[in-house]
């Protein structure tokens, strides 16, 4: 078991992540024993309290159960989850613990950011996404008809307890979804500004096999480098400000795919994937990597068999870029990779976009 610490400017913002393998029995009264005696509701997502509702074995009056999908990241579900809150009479002093991917920490995690002003809220994240990356930082939200994550907050969760041993019943496809924003920190890790050194590209090389076939210690550590690089991401800038905008690395062109595909098709993971081909090409055709780093990238990519996605139009894509949160007016922004592990933002007019490419 390692307990790793987010140190947030304000002190009162830090709180701690567990990261263990135990027997998943203990996992409730771990939970239970950090809330002391307060209220709480639990917010599963479908699948995984079909899986683990039972191990885990909640009291039911306490838990609400969200359906599965991207699309369930919406406006009448937050509404349902702040009546459930509301219904069970929750106060300030108790919490909303959200037990699944990204897209119940999303929901949850805003969902406690408004009640009452704010609630106490936990992560458990059990996928390889929510378990690297989205579990930890803060950031919530839900998607609209005119994007994805255009409603949200920066909430930070009190506590984020990872078990390694969710992944285990994790799919293929969900579980390369998560490899999806883990090999993203292999190319941002030298901008994280990280006091230790992880060379993640080489432990994604070294150790493609065992991550592939789910051993459990090589995933403990590999979840391990991720959250250290965005605790040291997050640590540094809370709300986007400047450096954590590097996180962002495949999402411009990410959110865009998710959008136009109305976020069925494809997983968030593989859209990121490909957001950072697209990034890797751009980059290259501004000279700012050469051409060994690039088939270095594209290689490690291709190494774990990422779902394909085919080119879309790209006139529709920017259109849909320029209403990205992160966009301005006429200006379209792009986190590119510019030297070994390292990356740095660069800004587009459509045109100047489009003729790149
Ligand atoms: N807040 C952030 O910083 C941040 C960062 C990255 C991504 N995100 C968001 O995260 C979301 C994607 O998250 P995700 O990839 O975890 O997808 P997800 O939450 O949709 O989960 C994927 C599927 O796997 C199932 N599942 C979850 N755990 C399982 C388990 N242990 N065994 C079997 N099935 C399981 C879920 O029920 C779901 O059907 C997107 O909405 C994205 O925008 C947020």
């Amino acid at each position: 078991m390692s307990e790793l610490n987010v140190q947030i400017k304000s002190k009162e913002k830090s709180y701690p992540i567990f990261i263990n393998n135990e027997n998943l029995e203990n996992l409730r009264t771990s939970i239970l024993t950090f809330i002391k005696n307060n209220n709480y509701i639990i917010i599963f997502s479908r699948k995984v309290y079909k899986i683990y509702g039972k191990i885990l074995n909640f009291p039911k009056d306490k838990i609400f159960i969200l359906k599965d999908g991207e699309n369930e990241k919406n406006k009448k579900n937050l509404d349902k989850i702040l009546n459930f809150a509301l219904s069970k009479k929750l106060t300030r002093q108790d919490y909303i613990i959200a037990i699944g991917g990204g897209v119940v920490g999303d929901i949850s995690g805003f969902a406690a950011s408004i009640y009452m002003r704010g609630i106490n809220f936990i992560q458990v994240p059990t996928t390889l996404l929510a378990c690297t990356d989205s579990s930890v930082g803060g950031k919530t939200a839900i998607n609209t008809d005119f994007g994805k994550n255009l409603i949200g907050t920066f909430y930070q969760p009190k506590a984020v307890f990872i078990n390694v041993n969710f992944l285990k019943t994790l799919d293929e496809r969900q579980f390369k979804s998560g490899l999806g924003e883990v090999v993203k920190y292999g190319f941002i890790e030298k901008s994280c500004h990280s006091n230790q050194e992880f060379n993640l590209i080489n432990f994604l090389v070294e150790n493609h096999d065992k991550i592939l076939s789910k051993n459990i210690l090589t995933l403990m550590g590999l979840i391990e480098i991720c959250i250290n690089l965005k605790i040291s991401v997050v640590g540094q800038d809370e709300k986007e400000s400047g450096l954590r905008k590097i996180l962002n690395l495949g999402h411009t062109y990410a959110h865009a795919i998710e959008t136009l595909t109305k976020y069925k098709k494809y997983t968030h993971g593989e859209c990121v994937v490909n957001g950072i081909l697209f990034a890797l090409k751009i980059a290259a055709k501004l000279e700012k990597i050469d051409k060994e780093y690039k088939f270095l990238c594209e290689d490690l990519i291709n190494k774990f068999e990422f779902t394909h996605i085919p080119n879309f139009d790209i006139n529709k894509i920017i259109k849909i870029m320029q209403s990205d949160k992160k966009a301005t007016a006429n200006e379209i922004i792009f986190i590119l990779p510019c030297s070994y592990a390292r990356v740095e933002e660069e800004k587009f007019t459509p045109d100047t976009l489009k003729e790149i490419i």
